[in-house]
């Protein structure tokens, strides 16, 4: 199966990506961690995308299309692919449709995560994430065994550069301007879009996230 995960930031799209990929075994995408992993490299692409990501802005699409094009054809093939952060204008909504197009490949289904600004903007502010296996917490709603180190890897967590209030502030603008109306394209389109709140205790979503897509127990 290839699914989007689409959703406001803090929606949990990682959180569920991770828990979706590992029980499906499945691959993920995700735009954010391979835009974040090149500016840890300090390659050229991580170079012209710093500035776009500390400030809230999209990294424009060209960019983008490359390297997800680049990701495409490197994946193995034969196992579901999950799509996280990716695509958000339609721009990149219309490059992707040619790529899977060319891969004989469609999108199964398109989950939209959703929840209150309120509920975002608390998530992101205590977010921390391992920079080893990516695993994501929470200071207050998810909070790893020993304060600021991984459960899994034993590595120092971080707080993004990109999650101070007036940054999330803007992020949240440019999803509603540039990345919601994806929503009305997938709907107008064969894929199955399916809405799930994201408010619940994450086994909850995660429980429906697998149903809607036909996939739970
Ligand atoms: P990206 O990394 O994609 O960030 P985002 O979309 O803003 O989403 P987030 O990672 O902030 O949130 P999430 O939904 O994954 O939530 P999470 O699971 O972490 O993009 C970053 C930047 O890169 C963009 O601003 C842009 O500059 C650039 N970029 C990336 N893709 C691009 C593209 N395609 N085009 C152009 N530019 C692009 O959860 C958040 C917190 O909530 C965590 O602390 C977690 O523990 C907690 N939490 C999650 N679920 C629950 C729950 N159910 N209950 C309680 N707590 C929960």
């Amino acid at each position: 199966m290839y699914v989007i995960l689409l959703g406001p930031p803090g929606v949990g799209k990682g959180t569920q990506g991770v828990l979706l990929a590992d029980a499906m075994g499945w691959q993920r995408v995700v735009t954010g961690d391979l835009l974040r992993a090149a500016v840890d490299a300090g390659t050229d692409l991580g170079h012209e995308a710093q500035g776009y990501m500390s400030a809230g802005e999209l990294v424009p699409d060209p960019l983008i299309i490359e390297m997800v094009k680049e990701k495409l054809t490197a994946l193995p093939p034969g196992r579901g692919v999950l799509f996280d952060g990716f695509p958000r204008t339609e721009a990149q909504a219309s490059a992707f449709g040619l790529m899977l197009q060319a891969l004989g490949r469609t999108i199964d289904g398109v989950v939209v995560l959703e929840a209150s600004d309120e509920v975002l903007t608390a998530r992101i502010a205590g977010r921390r994430s391992c920079p080893s296996c990516g695993a994501v917490y929470n200071t207050v709603l998810a909070p790893p065994k020993q304060e600021g180190v991984c459960d899994n890897e034993g590595s120092q967590l971080v707080h993004r550069a990109d999650d101070t209030a007036a940054t999330v502030e803007h992020r949240l603008t440019v999803y509603r301007r540039e990345t919601e109306p994806l929503i009305a394209h997938y709907e107008a389109s064969e894929a199955s879009v399916h809405h799930v709140q994201g408010d619940k205790r994450v086994e909850e979503v995660q429980g429906e996230v697998l149903e809607v897509l036909g996939l739970g127990t």
